[in-house]
Parts: structure tokens; C-alpha cells; sequence
């Protein structure tokens, strides 16, 4: 399905009944990593599943100039506007996987009113280090220089735990399809917004949503101790830890993921 927003065109699915959970995805990757989600949770709730902008299919709605100054508020913003289109106005369950969790966050703050539950997965709080902020500066280079499949090899032997590699050569087909796709200058917002992201580890202590964290025991981008560090933190949150799974748990350990955030919507749907 396709709504044309005020800044840009946004491709997104939307299946399933209940309360609904926006779900968004993750670096440099687009709805379709929902897959899993979308056929395994459509009788728990509405699934919403955007395309960020300048991934998978919307379009950027940015000049070339606005591309450094982009923001993981800005990516919150345009969910919003998308729950508006849809004329969502009650409060839904948020999702987000890594740069998703990022959005999440900043979608949580900058909106609470319309959070009812967070579901953070493979994601951390803190802001990225000096090394990482070099790292981005590099990606974008890369970007620029080689385009979008450059990142997809680039990242694509740490985005599956180790043992996925062997054992599912199709998921990681599927995975560097996904990534390809990205366009250049969706590639470069997103990563001047994470560089610049803030540090959300103050902020923990004071999120009175209940709140989920999942993660995989095998992730090579977020190790899981950014994920205890949140629980420790977060008052109302609980820690579910995948086996076997690591960056996109959600696709490596579709079952268990979809129990755990359909026990969660659960909880968030009992008065
Ligand atoms: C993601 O999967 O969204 C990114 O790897 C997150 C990051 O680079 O910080």
C-alpha cells in the first residue's frame, strides 16, 4: 500500500486485527524484514509495517543538503504522520529492531501520548562511540563511492548469528536482497542520524511505558549486554533472550519471537 505523506511517498503493509503494533525496522533494511511478523501475529494485532524513507520502496522526500541534518526524530516524526494518515489516534504498541529501536525511543519521547507498549529489539540506548562516529563517516563515503551494495556486503556477515550463515544460505540471500535495495541517500540520512543520535541511558530510569526488550545470544552488531543494561534501567521491562539468533532474531527465531510480543500485547490489552 502507498500513502503519499507531506514530504514524501511511503510504501508500508497493513494486515491483521487488534490493537495495532507499528513495527520499524532497522539498518539499511525495510518492512519486508516483517515477513515473519506479518503472517505469525496478524490474529494478535493490526500489523503496521512502513518503509522508512529512502528504503525499501518510499521514496526520500530530501534534498541533498537536508541529508546531514536528518535525525532519528525525524524518522519518529514520519511515523507519526503515518499513524495520522491512518487515522490511528489510539495509543499502539512500538517496535522497532536496532535503528528501529533508536526510532522507537525518540518516537517515545517526543510522543509518549501516543506509545502504549515499546518493543525494543537488538537495540541499545547509548550513543554511538568516537570509533563508531568514524565508522559512519566511512559508510558514508562507501556509500557514495560504491552504492548501496558496498553496505550491503559490507555489513552482511555480522547481520545473522554465526551458525544462520550455514544453516540458512536462503534467509541470508533474502537478507542481502533486502539491503540492496536502500537508496543512496536514504543510506546517508540514516547514518548522520545515528551518528548524531543522543545518549537515551539518563532517560531509562524515567519511560513509564511497559516495555519488552528481546535479544539474540548471537548478535555481532549489539552485544547483549546493551540489552541487560536497558532492563537494569527501564522500570516496567522485561528481557527475553533468544537462543541461536542474532541481529535479526525476528527472522532467525521467528516462533519464539512472535510468542514473546504476542504474550507482551497480551499483557498491554488486559484494563
Ligand atoms: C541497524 O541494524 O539498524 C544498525 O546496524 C544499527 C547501527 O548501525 O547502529
Amino acid at each position: 500500500m502507498i500513502l503519499q505523506l507531506p514530504e514524501f511517498k511511503m510504501v508500508y503493509g497493513d494486515t491483521g486485527v487488534g490493537n495495532p503494533i507499528l513495527f520499524i525496522h532497522g539498518y539499511p533494511l525495510s518492512r519486508k524484514i516483517w515477513a515473519p511478523q506479518t503472517g505469525g501475529l496478524k490474529r494478535t494485532a493490526r500489523i503496521l509495517t512502513p518503509d522508512l524513507r529512502g528504503f525499501g520502496k518510499s521514496t526520500l522526500g530530501l534534498k541533498k543538503s537536508e541529508l546531514e541534518s536528518a535525525s532519528m526524530d525525524l524518522f519518529a516524526s514520519d511515523c507519526i504522520a503515518f499513524l495520522d494518515a491512518l487515522n490511528i489516534t489510539q495509543p499502539v504498541t512500538v517496535c522497532g529492531l536496532s535503528m528501529g529501536g533508536y526510532i522507537a525511543l525518540a518516537l517515545l519521547h517526543l510522543y509518549p501520548e501516543r506509545v502504549a507498549g515499546l518493543v525494543l529489539t537488538a537495540t541499545k540506548a547509548s550513543a554511538d562511540s568516537l570509533e563508531a562516529k568514524t565508522n559512519r563517516e566511512k559508510a558514508v563515503a562507501l556509500v557514495k563511492h560504491n552504492g548501496p551494495q558496498a553496505i550491503a556486503e559490507s555489513m552482511l556477515p555480522k547481520m545473522l548469528a554465526p551458525g544462520t550463515y550455514q544453516a540458512r544460505p536462503e534467509l541470508v540471500d533474502r537478507v542481502r536482497r533486502i539491503m540492496s535495495i536502500a537508496s543512496v541517500g536514504g543510506i546517508i540520512s540514516a547514518l548522520h542520524g545515528m551518528k548524531n543520535r543522543p545518549d537515551s541511558t539518563p532517560w531509562l530510569p524515567h519511560i513509564n511505558k511497559p516495555t519488552l526488550i528481546i535479544h539474540g545470544t548471537d548478535d555481532q552488531l549489539i552485544p547483549l549486554r546493551e540489552a541487560e543494561s536497558m532492563t537494569a534501567l527501564i522500570p516496567n521491562s522485561e528481557l527475553v533472550v533468544l537462543p541461536n539468533a542474532g541481529h535479526l532474531l525476528n527472522l532467525e527465531q521467528p516462533a519464539l519471537f512472535n510468542k514473546a510480543v504476542r504474550k507482551f500485547q497480551k499483557r498491554l490489552s488486559v484494563p
